[in-house]
């Protein structure tokens, strides 16, 4: 079984719609093990503590630089031994040890189809550019701020007359398919058996 350590930060919807993948079709033989959070009062916490779900919280706040959170916040994930690190609407800019750490199982979901409109409000930023259509994208995470290698992305149209909510809320819906089903993916690619000698043959 593929260990996942999902950290949010707030509303936790995609939170949501991972487990219940996990409850419905599975995730690829994958399994959340903890919730982690830098929010105390995170919203989506609840997700996590419905089903019994271990829940910590590391709070960003009593820690005096970003390398003494982050070591903290390992030090956190660590205990769950993840094979997968999931940052679901996790809000920090985490330093380059985390992100070495963790090189490879850490990955991150994007409203926007990378690499453009990197950073904050990337739905407002596709909208005032006058885009025709936007998206998500699931990435490995690396130091620079939505930088890392793209896995999957999801393409959603922007309609004449659009506003702010009306996009956000069609491109959360596309995130909320994709992040699971990448999960899924990944967790399924780990557990398949290594290709036999006998098949590298020509
Ligand atoms: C998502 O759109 C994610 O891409 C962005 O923040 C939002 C988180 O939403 N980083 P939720 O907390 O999962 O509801």
């Amino acid at each position: 079984m593929a260990r996942i350590v999902v950290l949010i930060s707030g509303r936790g919807s995609n939170l949501a719609a991972i487990l219940a993948r996990q409850d419905a079709e599975g995730l690829g033989g994958g399994r959340v093990v903890a919730v982690l959070s830098n929010k105390p009062d995170a919203p989506g916490l609840a997700h996590a503590r419905q089903r019994e779900i271990p829940v910590e919280i590391v709070e960003h706040r009593g820690f005096a630089t970003r390398a003494a959170f982050d070591d903290a916040l390992a030090e956190r994930i660590d205990r769950y031994e993840p094979d997968l690190v999931v940052l679901a609407g996790f809000m920090r800019i985490l330093t380059g040890p985390f992100t070495q750490r963790y090189a490879g199982r850490l990955i991150n979901t994007h409203p926007s189809l990378l690499p453009k409109y990197r950073g904050v409000d990337a739905v407002g930023q596709a909208l005032a550019a006058g885009e025709r259509e936007t998206g998500c994208t699931v990435h490995y995470v690396t130091e620079g701020v939505d930088e890392g290698p793209v896995i999957a992305q999801s393409r959603v149209p922007i309609e004449p007359g659009d506003d702010h909510a009306a996009l956000e809320a069609r491109v959360l819906a596309a995130e909320h398919l994709l992040l699971p089903r990448v999960i899924a993916e990944l967790c399924a690619r780990r557990g398949a058996p290594a290709p036999s000698p006998a098949s590298a043959e020509p």
